[in-house]
């Protein structure tokens, strides 16, 4: 295997910098390879036993935590589904938090939004006051907006939710959980979810979330909920150690071994190295003329949105450094020809972003001396 391959090598050799899916552990693709086993067997319960003993410790909350067999948008889809009947809050500030917004519509439901610029975070001072314009039954939120690398306070919007309405707050929390703070229970989420492909550093495939006692209980009075999706039937058939259809057994099994690695790293210590590997980028942009598009203060842990200097092209950039072996991630939707984009996440080390971090400054030399050269 090539350091090129998503899940070569050990983390100070990884030249896969996509926002999601990130780099594999080749310990967590072993472990996709155990063997096939009925999703009613004892050995299953025993593997689902073991997951819903620790991914509660990864989302801090003393309920059950539960996974599902779609990526993270199938729980966007969940939430709204098991649990809404009323008006939705969409609070938007970049690709993803819209797209959830829409998704609502789409559903049928009366949507709001509050809309922030691209690059800035949710602030709860625009909440508390839409709050106060009407009652709503929901409010969605995302925590890390991965489009561009914008992290909110979600400590503050969650304590304006509840102290201002007694709407849910569901939380995307797809590029922030096992990479940041994110409390479920302290803060009152009452939806929290992600996908294995972020963070917590699986392949895709699997969505991993929680679910409140308050989102529970509206889920139960709501008289249509789907089937696939419903929260219901999930936590009832989680309670037997189960899942309600076939579960996808390759990343459960990955997932079992991955959250042993990150329950011995300690969460908090996985929080300090994403932050670490955040400071890392900024200090390297600073130096290097870059700039971060995320308002100060807000700069997530686990994504960075750069716009280049002056004269340095971010897509002949992006391809410069593919062409050198490196997977990196161009600007997201509408800055896609702008900006580019660094993932810092999951089991990646600061050495590794340091390194790839330096293959944009050799990236660079080369265009200038290719454009010197045709001049
Ligand atoms: C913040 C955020 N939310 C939702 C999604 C959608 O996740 P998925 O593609 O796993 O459904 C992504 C994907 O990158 C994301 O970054």
């Amino acid at each position: 295997m090539t350091n090129f391959d998503s899940t070569a090598g050990s983390p100070g050799q990884v030249r896969f910098f996509n926002p999601g899916p990130v780099w594999v552990r080749p310990q967590v693709m072993q472990a996709l390879t155990g063997p096939m086993l009925s999703h009613r067997s004892q050995a299953f319960m025993d593997l689902y036993g073991r997951i819903l003993e620790k991914l509660p410790k990864v989302f801090r909350t003393a309920r059950t935590a539960h996974t599902l067999a779609t990526s993270a948008t199938g729980v966007w889809e969940s939430a709204l589904v098991s649990c809404v009947e009323g008006p939705v809050l969409a609070l938007s500030n970049g690709a993803f938090s819209g797209k959830w917004g829409e998704m609502a519509s789409r559903l049928g439901l009366e949507t709001d939004t509050v809309k922030f610029e691209w690059g800035e975070s949710v602030k709860p001072d625009a909440v508390k006051k839409k709050l106060a314009e009407k009652k709503y039954a929901a409010v969605t939120v995302v925590h890390s907006e991965t489009s561009t690398g914008v992290i909110s306070d979600l400590a503050a919007i969650a304590k304006v939710v509840h102290e201002n309405s007694d709407a849910l707050l569901f939380a995307d929390a797809v590029t922030s959980v096992a990479g940041t703070r994110v409390e479920t229970d302290e803060w009152g989420l009452d939806v929290v979810l992600t996908g294995s492909q972020k963070a917590f550093a699986l392949p895709p495939g699997l969505a991993l979330f929680a679910v409140s006692e308050r989102a529970m209980a509206a889920a139960k009075k709501k008289k249509f909920r789907g089937l696939y999706l419903d929260l219901v039937d999930i936590e009832a058939f989680a309670a037997k150690k189960q899942t309600p259809t076939t579960p996808c057994l390759p990343l459960l099994y990955a997932l079992d071994v991955q959250l042993d690695h990150i329950l011995a790293e300690g969460i908090e210590n996985r929080w300090a190295r994403h932050g670490a590997m955040r400071k890392a980028v900024e200090d390297w942009a600073e130096r290097n003329g870059f700039r971060v598009l995320a308002e100060a203060g807000a700069h997530s842990p686990t994504v960075t949105s750069l716009i280049p200097p002056e004269g340095v092209n971010a897509e002949e950039l992006n391809k410069t450094l593919k062409g050198m072996k490196w997977t990196t991630g161009s600007g997201y939707g509408k800055l896609k020809s702008t900006n580019v984009r660094i993932g810092h996440m999951g089991d990646v080390d600061v050495a590794s972003v340091e390194a790839y971090l330096k293959a944009h400054e050799e990236a660079m030399a080369s265009m200038r001396s290719k454009a010197g050269s045709a001049a």
